[in-house]
This record gives structure tokens, C-alpha cells and sequence, in this order.
């Protein structure tokens, strides 16, 4: 049965969507704890309106700012977005300049809000390729919202899931090369463990804008059973309002993880 989740009908719609996330018809239980994003077509968005790419990434940024405080308000688990891929560096370095820049402004300004949501954030990717300014930004970033106890919000950059699943396997490797660790410990949860996503529940629902069907080598391990969800929406025109139409979606459908309906 829907049950309303979040409070009563408030008066004055905010901005940002929260008075539609106050009336969000899912259950509880059926709420998917972790959320990953492929927050794709900031490019699109700007060609269309006759604008520089940068620009586009710019109304991505502010995108992310508002969807990052409707999922905590939301009450979901784990947020997990891809920023930048192993495969981005490709890009101009002009563009790649700027989405660094980009990223780095936007922790300096953010930060304050993410804390204050109670929010914890994490980065996910390797950190070799980064300026030691920007490297520093994440490792403040991580320190100051550690402790924080409410949704946790992961920022994959410089990331590759296969990159990332070959990393874990050399350490695990080198492990049990050392004597550490037998082979027979290695199980679903250990592997688990041995991501930068450590600690995190699989992903439930796995969202990804602009059109495109596929997954780009996010998360491959961690989806293994996600839901996933594909809209037409160039990233810097989604709102919470669709991120909750995801959701009801998610909760609408039966999850079986190869098994059968309980019905069945
Ligand atoms: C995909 O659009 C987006 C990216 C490669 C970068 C993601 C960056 C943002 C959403 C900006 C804000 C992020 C932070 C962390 C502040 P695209 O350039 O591939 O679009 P296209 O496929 O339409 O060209």
C-alpha cells in the first residue's frame, strides 16, 4: 500500500522542489537506499540553447547542488554521481581544465551547505592525475563532513569501474601474496570491501540522463541488480521532481534478484 512519507502538504512550494518531495507516495521500505547517477548532457543542453560548453557544465553544477540537497531531504542512503570519467582526459584540455576548476569552485562553495545537511562526502576514483590543490580539496572535504551521519554522497572522479574492480584485485592480491588473507575469505562482501565504494549497499537505482542507453563503466560491480532508469532530460534540466518520479518508478517494480515473486 502508498503511504505518504514526508510530512503534510506544506503552502509555499520552495524552489527546489521540496514541497513535491514532501508528498512523495513510496513506502518506506520501498525507498531505494542507494541512488547513482550518470549525470549526462550538459553538452547537449548548451548546443541546444546556442551556448558554450562551459556553460553547460556551469547549469550542471547548479543541477547537482539541487539534487544532492532533495535526495538528503529525501532520506536516500547513498548518492553516488559521476563527475568525471578515466576516459574524460580525452577531452580538450581546455574542457578538462575547466571541469576541474569547476569541480574544485564548486566544493569551496558548496561545502558549507553539504555540511550543514549533514551530508558525508566521499571521492571515488584514482587521485594520481589530480593538482596537489585540488587533491587537497577533496581530502578536506572528506575530513570535515566525515563524521557527518546523514546521506552519504560520493563524487566519482577521475573513476572507471573496471579501472576501479583491477585496483581492488591487485590489493587483495598483494595480500595474499603477503600471507594476510587465503584465498577462501575473498567473498562477495570482502570484494565488497575492497572498492572505493566500501561500506556503501549495492546500487538500487541507477539513473542516467540525456538519452544515451548505456552504462560507461560506472559502478558495474556495485549495479549488479540495480534498477535502472533512462530519461531523455539533459542532466542540467533535471529537477527533483523527475528524481522523484524515478523513484515511484523504482518502487513500483518487482525486484526478484533472480528468484520469483513472493506471490509465485
Ligand atoms: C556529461 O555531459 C557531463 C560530464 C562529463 C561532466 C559532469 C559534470 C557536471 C554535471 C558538472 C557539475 C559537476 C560537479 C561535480 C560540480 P557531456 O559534456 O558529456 O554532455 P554531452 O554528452 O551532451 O556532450
Amino acid at each position: 500500500m502508498w503511504k505518504k512519507i514526508f510530512g503534510g502538504g506544506k503552502s509555499t512550494p520552495a524552489p527546489d522542489g521540496d514541497d513535491l518531495l514532501s508528498n512523495l507516495a513510496v513506502d518506506r521500505e520501498r525507498m531505494p537506499r542507494h541512488i547513482a547517477i550518470v549525470m549526462d548532457g550538459n553538452g547537449r543542453w548548451a548546443k541546444a540553447q546556442g551556448r558554450s560548453r562551459s556553460a553547460g557544465h556551469e547549469a550542471g553544477a547548479r543541477t547537482l547542488k539541487r539534487i544532492v540537497r532533495a535526495a538528503s531531504n529525501m532520506g536516500v542512503e547513498v548518492l553516488t554521481v559521476y563527475a568525471f570519467s578515466t576516459e574524460n582526459w580525452k577531452r580538450p584540455h581546455r574542457e578538462v581544465d575547466f571541469l576541474l576548476n569547476l569541480f574544485d569552485s564548486f566544493l569551496a562553495k558548496e561545502i558549507a551547505e553539504i555540511h550543514a545537511q549533514n551530508v558525508r562526502m566521499r571521492f571515488l576514483g584514482r587521485r594520481d592525475r589530480f593538482t596537489d590543490r585540488f587533491l587537497r580539496r577533496m581530502e578536506d572535504t572528506e575530513e570535515r563532513t566525515g563524521h557527518n551521519t546523514g546521506m552519504r554522497f560520493n563524487l566519482a572522479a577521475n573513476y572507471g569501474s573496471q579501472d576501479e574492480i583491477l585496483r581492488a584485485v591487485r590489493s587483495i592480491a598483494q595480500r595474499a601474496a603477503a600471507g594476510e588473507i587465503t584465498p577462501e575469505e575473498i567473498d562477495e562482501t570482502f570484494f565488497s570491501n575492497a572498492l572505493d565504494t566500501a561500506g556503501d549497499p549495492p546500487v538500487d537505482l541507477f539513473i542516467r540522463t540525456s538519452g544515451d542507453l548505456r552504462l560507461s563503466n560506472f559502478l558495474l560491480w556495485q549495479s549488479a541488480y540495480a534498477e535502472l532508469y533512462f530519461t531523455e532530460t539533459h542532466w542540467p534540466d533535471f529537477t527533483p521532481e523527475e528524481l522523484s518520479r524515478a523513484i515511484e518508478d523504482f518502487a513500483g517494480r518487482s525486484r526478484r534478484f533472480g528468484g520469483l515473486d513472493a506471490q509465485e
